[in-house]
């Protein structure tokens, strides 16, 4: 049992608080046929996993990891908008907080060009996952990580139900506007877009891509001027500025 579970929860919502789960977003597949607005919530993880299968660093108990199941009305192809949502939601329960959040397309959240939170969105059938690794108490950061913390930034321990019940609201909302609603949600992530006005590599499938990223277009893609012209990513890796 863990302490989470009379946390008071918004509605819609359902919590599952494991002490340790491999990684909450393979614990969430394992009840996918379970109703949306389903929450698993790990205290440690044993496997936590980053885009790209990259290994998602978080220090036991003092972190927020979790996942929540949804399930889109939207077509799939729309489903990486779910990124931006997610991204967007973090931003603003941080910036509830007192923190100057921004995002850096696709799925990252950082303050002061550090990096606060991953995003993880997978789909299962029908089901979407939307993995959430946000740092909260963590102090220190293994010396090759280019992150940071709520507590570092504010320089006080946060409680992370408040954090969480933030995330989740902000969260119910704008999850549903990857489709018709896409204008809202895109205008609140182009407002706190990271990379516009940057000069940035990026990988795009094998290619590698150098220019100064204009910002975010209408389908949620990066506009990048390249000297081949400007150019649009859906996806893309490896963002780095130059
Ligand atoms: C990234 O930055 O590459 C994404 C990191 C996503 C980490 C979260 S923590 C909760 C969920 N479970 C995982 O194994 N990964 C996501």
């Amino acid at each position: 049992m863990s302490s989470w579970d009379d946390v008071g929860f918004p509605e819609g919502w359902r919590l599952v608080a494991l002490d340790e789960a491999e990684s909450t977003n393979d614990e969430i597949r394992l009840r996918v046929d379970e109703q949306e607005g389903l929450v698993v919530l790990a205290e440690r993880q044993t496997a936590g996993r980053g885009r790209r299968g990259a290994a998602w660093f978080s220090e036991s108990g003092k972190c927020l990891t979790f996942s929540v199941l949804l399930r889109p009305s939207e077509p799939k192809p729309l489903w990486p908008r779910l990124s931006l949502a997610a991204g967007l939601a973090v931003a603003e329960a941080l910036n509830r907080i007192g923190l100057e959040a921004e995002i850096k397309w696709p799925n990252d959240v950082l303050v002061r060009g550090k990096k606060i939170c991953g995003i993880l969105v997978e789909s299962a059938g029908d089901r979407a996952i939307v993995g959430i690794g946000l740092n909260v108490n963590t102090k220190e950061f293994p010396g090759e990580l280019e992150a940071t913390s709520v507590f570092q930034e504010l320089e006080t321990e946060w409680d992370r139900e408040e954090i969480l019940t933030l995330v989740l609201k902000a969260l119910e909302g704008w999850s549903s506007e990857i489709g018709a609603g896409f204008g809202n949600l895109l205008a609140g992530v182009k407002e706190r877009c990271w990379l516009t006005g940057k000069r940035v590599r990026l990988t795009a499938v094998d290619e590698l891509v150098e220019g100064l990223a204009r910002g975010i277009g209408p389908q949620g893609d990066l506009v990048v001027e390249t000297p081949a012209g400007v150019r649009s990513f859906v996806q893309a890796s490896e963002i780095r500025l130059v």
